[in-house]
């Protein structure tokens, strides 16, 4: 398992903040404060990443909207475990000295701060209205959407994608609204976002409150194209009034809803219509 590798990973830590923040609100602000603080890498205006977030009358033919799409390296990222191999591996906090002997990171290294910061955020308490869990094999994240839609329920998943390998290098880009945007029709949905580890791990949660999902084309000037899975957040009016997406957009906090584009190496899970 390359270390290098999972380093690279770590950038989407502030990213994955933000996206945990805007839908696990103000609850677990403090402690995100700080782990950002400590890994360096904190969510503020001058952070590229925050580039996710727009408003739901963006979602028209022609609308451009900047946004940050770093391009998914599927050889770069950290291997996904069956489920026998990742619970022959304890995935506990309390075990981290002996993690980090078995991977052989130093206790001060960049890699221990992230797998301290990733059990940490794997612990926390899930909010009210919210289910949360952190999946160390794709088994598991299977188990953990069907437990939330139905034990017989069929999946579907939804991922941004670029259509083909970008031309730019920047993960910052205008993007172009090319086609009418097509909503998926979805009672609930389950939301996992990449954590930094030495293998795969995913932050999976739902929430009750009322989402809307879309599945977008998005263009370039240069010729990138991406099918970008995007979701709106209709009620905002429990979220952080500092939340990072008000500032973004310069709107008043709480006020309207806020949607934002998944990263490509995230999943969002939905049940299939019965
Ligand atoms: C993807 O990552 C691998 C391993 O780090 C590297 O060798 C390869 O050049 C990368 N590919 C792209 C397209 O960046
Ligand atoms: C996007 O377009 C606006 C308006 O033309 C421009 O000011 C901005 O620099 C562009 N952003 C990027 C990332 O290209």
């Amino acid at each position: 398992m390359g270390s290098s590798d999972f380093v690279c990973w770590c950038i989407s830590i502030s990213l994955l903040l933000a996206l945990m923040s805007a839908q696990a609100g103000y609850a677990r602000k403090i402690t995100h404060r700080q782990d950002m603080e400590e890994s360096s890498m904190a969510v503020h205006n001058m952070d590229p990443s925050v580039n996710i977030y727009f408003k739901i009358n963006d979602l028209n033919i022609g609308k451009t909207i900047p946004v940050y799409l770093p391009s998914k390296n599927l050889s770069a990222s950290p291997h996904l475990l069956s489920r026998e191999e990742a619970n022959s591996i304890p995935f506990s906090s309390k075990n981290l000295p002996q993690l980090l002997d078995f991977f052989s990171f130093s206790k001060d290294s960049t890699q221990a701060k992230a797998m301290e910061y990733t059990l940490k955020q794997c612990e926390l308490e899930p909010i009210k209205g919210e289910t949360r869990f952190c999946a160390t094999s794709l088994e598991s994240m299977l188990d953990f959407a069907r437990s939330v839609f139905g034990l017989d329920s069929g999946l579907k998943v939804l991922t941004t994608t670029f259509l083909k390998k970008p031309t730019s290098v920047n993960f910052l880009q205008n993007y172009t609204v090319l086609d009418m945007p097509k909503q998926i029709s979805a009672s609930r949905m389950v939301a996992c976002h990449t954590l930094p580890y030495p293998y795969a791990v995913f932050y999976c949660h739902s929430q009750k409150s009322e989402n809307r999902l879309f599945q977008v084309s998005l263009g370039t000037e240069n010729g990138d194209r991406v099918e970008a899975s995007a979701v709106c957040h209709m009620y905002t009016s429990q979220w952080d009034i500092d939340h990072v997406s008000f500032r973004v957009l310069k709107i008043k906090p709480r006020s309207s809803p806020v949607c934002h584009f998944f990263p490509p190496d995230n999943l969002v899970w939905v049940p299939l219509p019965a």
